[in-house]
């Protein structure tokens, strides 16, 4: 189970590195530009700096596969030959997709709402593999189920690609993408935060505290 961060703002990184098991960082240009004003180029070397031995997903900016060829080799010379390119599933992309792979460039392949994007991705020789699970639930498709044939089609074939679920607005939604075979899931450090402040739990603490004083004694 791998877990990774959603989010391009430094604080929320230094404190998610701080206090949780992260095993990467992702962004898109929508991420990115909820953390405006900062440089493009150095925000993501500080993002870097501040995440040693996590894997960084950085996603391309070109439509067409060209643009994406160019930008990754950009990406690589500014933040290192190990980073995840993010490229959406769409025709350029598969094509880019290939191509990165064949030059050794690390690929995750992201904006997939169904599950043929992903076998396609995968077949191309994606790293990983980046369903949409909010975004496919508004759209009334079930992302449980997308997530599960994906699975299947990996483990049948033997293949390498891993899951890594995104888009996640509540913790249900990431339970079930782990429970329905996500090999790792991306998401948004305050809503993991908020399951683990929530009043529930909060509330067990507070009397335990209480009761803890009153077993050793203390006023
Ligand atoms: O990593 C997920 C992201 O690319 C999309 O998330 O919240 O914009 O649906 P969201």
């Amino acid at each position: 189970m791998e877990w990774m961060i959603d989010t391009a703002n430094l604080e929320e990184i230094r404190e998610a590195m701080d206090m949780l098991p992260i095993t990467g960082v992702t962004t898109n240009p929508s991420i990115l530009k909820a953390a405006l004003p900062f440089d493009y180029e150095q925000r993501l070397r500080e993002i870097r700096a501040l995440t040693p031995g996590c894997s960084m997903h950085v996603q391309l900016g070109s439509e067409a596969c060209e643009g994406m060829l160019r930008e990754a080799q950009e990406l690589q010379a500014l933040l290192g030959d190990d980073i995840y390119v993010k490229v959406p599933v769409t025709e350029q992309g598969v094509k880019a997709i290939r191509l990165l792979k064949a030059r050794g460039v690390n690929v995750t392949a992201t904006a997939i709402y169904y599950p043929l994007q992903a076998m396609l991705a995968v077949s191309a020789g994606a790293d990983y593999l980046a369903p949409y699970c909010n975004r496919m639930e508004q759209n009334e498709i079930d992302f449980g189920r997308v997530i599960g044939q994906i699975r299947d089609m990996i483990d049948l074939g033997g293949y390498a690609s891993r899951i890594l679920g995104a888009s996640f607005k509540n913790a249900g939604q990431v339970v079930r993408a782990i429970d329905s075979g996500a090999h790792a899931v991306t998401v948004p450090p305050a809503l993991l935060k908020s399951c683990l402040n929530s009043a529930l739990v909060t509330d067990a603490v507070a009397a335990f505290t209480r009761d803890y004083a009153k077993v050793r004694g203390e006023r």
